[in-house]
């Protein structure tokens, strides 16, 4: 049984032993319900200490019953039986308290916590608000406008800010355990006082308070709706009698539950779990990681020495002159003194870190690395030459990647005579923050070379999807898609604001042109060069007459938009207007009436058609892996599951024939087959 009760003179220590995390599956609802009956029921126990066993108290919900019906005794229930509980019941916390388990603690009349650990009501990331009682009993504990953010925001926080504010009641540095025992036994003689008969913490005078907080959620949730929800619950918590509020709250929960944004939150939450599954991975070993050499320390090579330097692993950075070098490490300086800035890092690890980089001009330096990361210019024979100083210098069995965006990763591989060890490692940057990490696995990569690259991820804390190879993999090949159709959306009549907030309004953090601004024209006009120089034909008119006219964006002050001096408030300009009227005549493109729906369509169903090819080449082998690429690194809104969860919603017929009505674009087979059969792309993942 995952629940037992052994006695510790008249307190009763319930402990729950549900490896992993000691989630509420069945069997845990059941044994507690049970142990709150048989506490009630025996007269020598006087109180009961909940513990749990393992590395962390009750971590949530189980998430294997996250797709099925639910089954009592339902968790509320459990919870309401130790509110009314006839003895004091004291939680004993350590590891992760979340969702359902912090729930279960608010329900017992006393917590106590390891400074270790941490607490939160992370449900508004599934989609959900908590359904056992969070929001109403929170606030009874904690000052209102904190139980706003944490229940809000799904972030958990740590003991010690949970004990300032109330939630806590002791905090210990070990013997959680023995703690719990001695004070519950302070606690026997006490008047008992359950959470739901305390009063609100410091509800909000400020009349304002529930209207400004809720036009800032709706500003930071772009189309989320549960955040909402569970400011709702929370005001209902404050200006309802207990039990009317928790009723809302549960019947908001259900009704979330079978919300389209919850299956996609779940979706997402499954797919990053999976995505690093790889079948042809299985009992494969990966390679030590415990040194790396980063060649190239500009933007992003500082990034990924930093990203490296966090994970604990050794960091020796190379370049090609002093200068450049002292230029590298005074990035990856100030990238860490900004982690300091922000309370990320104290400022002895800080000192630590850079004191342990390497610095270097003399390849013969990584003679002992596991990993080597080129990030030096985006040119071939500039790789190539680095790969095969690599390869003279490298012990057997160190791996040598490429951080390049959109060169061939086979032609850097023949540069070696060691093809087998070379793989593409393709960070986003800022590479230090950037959750997506792109494998990119050649045709020579070694199985063991290619679970080292997710052995990396992990330990970074990225999100590591594999890709084939192809020009701009997975996510670049798709953004190229993005941004074509954003400009033939100008061509046909619309105007760059008018673009960018209907993708603002679909839930992307920027619209297309306010991206390209901020991130720079140049780096996509040296592609579109690189592409036709090899024949290939690019249309950009719009694009290439900008950079004609050097609106380089942000950093030039004029871009798709113009900006006045250190503002990045982006303003319309009739300089782009006129060019981009002109470039519409002169190509003879029709003009079309938009709307937001019609010009999301316009853009992302074109790019579902090109994931798809992607699919059909193998370059992706699931679906899934396109939704957490454009999640992790594209800003594409989480609670709609990603591009092809989003595609799922709208079916393979329909988006055929929205395809096979504008000529521009030609369906991709699998697209053809799926509207043929019936199927949808989550029967592929
Ligand atoms: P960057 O121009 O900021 O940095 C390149 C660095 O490489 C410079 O510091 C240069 O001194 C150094 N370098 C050049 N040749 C070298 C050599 N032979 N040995 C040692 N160091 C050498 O360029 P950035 O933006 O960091 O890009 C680097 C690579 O990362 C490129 O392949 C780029 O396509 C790729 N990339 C860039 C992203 C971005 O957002 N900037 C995103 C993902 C990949």
């Amino acid at each position: 049984m995952p629940v037992s009760i052994k006695m510790h003179e008249s307190i009763a220590v319930v402990q729950i032993d549900h490896p992993p995390v000691n989630a509420l599956s069945h069997a845990v609802r059941t044994g507690l319900l049970r142990a709150v009956e048989t506490v009630n029921a025996t007269p020598e126990i006087a109180a009961a200490v909940l513990v749990c066993a393992g590395r962390t108290f009750i971590a949530g919900a189980d998430v294997r019953e996250f797709n099925q019906p639910a089954r009592e005794p339902h968790l509320p229930d459990v919870i309401d039986a130790i509110e009314a509980c006839s003895k004091p019941w004291v939680a004993a916390l350590h590891g992760n308290a979340l969702g359902g388990g912090l729930e279960v603690a608010l329900g017992c009349h006393y917590r106590i916590a390891l400074s270790s650990a941490r607490m939160g009501l992370p449900e508004v990331t599934l989609g959900l608000i908590p359904g056992a009682g969070g929001t109403v009993r929170l606030p009874r504990l904690i000052p209102v406008p904190q139980a706003v953010e944490m229940i809000t925001s799904g972030k958990p926080i740590s003991a010690k800010e949970a004990a300032s504010l109330g939630l806590v009641d002791q905090i210990v540095d070990d013997e959680l355990e023995n703690a719990a025992i001695a004070f519950a036994q302070t606690r026997t003689s006490q008047p008992l006082v359950s959470t739901r008969d305390r009063s609100i913490k410091d509800a909000p005078t400020e009349p304002d308070f529930w209207s400004h907080a809720k036009s800032r959620l709706e500003r930071k949730a772009r189309g989320q709706i549960s955040p909402l929800y569970a400011l709702e619950a929370v005001k209902n918590a404050v200006t309802l009698a207990f039990e009317d509020a928790y009723a809302k709250e549960r019947s908001c929960f259900l009704e979330l539950r079978q919300s389209d944004q919850a299956s996609a939150l779940r979706h997402a939450f499954f797919a990053e779990r999976a995505v690093g599954r790889l079948d042809s991975l299985k009992d494969v070993q990966s390679r030590p990681l415990d040194a790396a050499g980063v060649i190239g320390g500009g933007t992003m090579g500082a990034g990924i020495a930093t990203a490296l330097l966090l994970a604990g692993i050794r960091v020796t950075l190379v370049e090609r002159d002093e200068d450049s070098l002292k230029a590298g490490a005074s990035r990856v300086a100030s990238i860490l003194e900004a982690s300091v800035k922000r309370g990320l890092l104290t400022p002895d690890r800080q000192r630590e870190l850079i004191e342990t980089l390497g610095q270097t001009t003399t390849y013969e330096d990584l003679a002992n690395v596991d990993l080597a990361i080129e990030a030096v210019f985006e040119s071939m024979p500039v790789k190539q030459e680095v790969f095969k100083r690599l390869d003279q210098v490298l012990k057997p069995g160190a791996i040598l990647a490429t951080n390049t965006s959109y060169l061939d990763v086979n032609a850097i591989a023949r540069a070696t005579q060691r093809p087998t060890d070379v793989i593409g490692l393709h960070f986003f940057s800022p590479a230090h923050i950037m959750k997506l990490l792109e494998i990119v696995e050649a045709d020579a990569t070694a199985p063991d070379v290619l679970a080292t690259g997710f052995e990396l991820a992990r330990k970074l804390r990225k999100v590591g999807i594999r890709s084939g190879v192809c020009d701009g993999f997975i996510g670049n090949r798709i953004l190229k898609v993005y941004r074509q159709n954003a400009e033939r959306l100008l061509l046909e009549g619309g105007t760059p604001a008018q673009v960018d907030s209907a993708m603002r309004r679909f839930g992307m953090p920027m619209g297309p042109f306010e991206m390209q601004d901020l991130a720079g024209l140049d780096i996509a006009a040296a592609q579109r060069h690189a592409a036709r120089e090899k024949g290939i034909n690019v249309f950009a008119p719009v694009s290439d007459r900008l950079c004609e006219k050097k609106r380089f964006g942000q950093k030039c002050n004029a871009g798709w938009y113009r900006y006045e001096d250190n503002s990045r408030t982006p303003l319309e300009d009739d300089e782009v207007l006129k060019l981009i009227r002109e470039e519409a005549s002169q190509h003879h493109v029709a003009h079309k009436a938009h709307d937001d729906n019609s010009i999301q369509r316009a853009i992302l169903f074109p790019m579902i058609n090109e994931a798809c090819f992607i699919l059909d080449e193998g370059i992706a082998t699931r679906p899934l892996e396109i939704d957490m690429v454009e999640i992790h690194g594209y800003g594409f809104p989480r609670w709609r599951g990603g591009l092809m969860h989003y595609a799922d919603t709208i079916g393979a017929s329909t988006l055929l024939d929205a395809l096979g009505a504008d000529q521009a674009t030609e369906p991709a087979p699998l697209i053809k087959s799926l509207a043929k059969t019936g199927g949808t792309f989550a029967d592929l993942n």
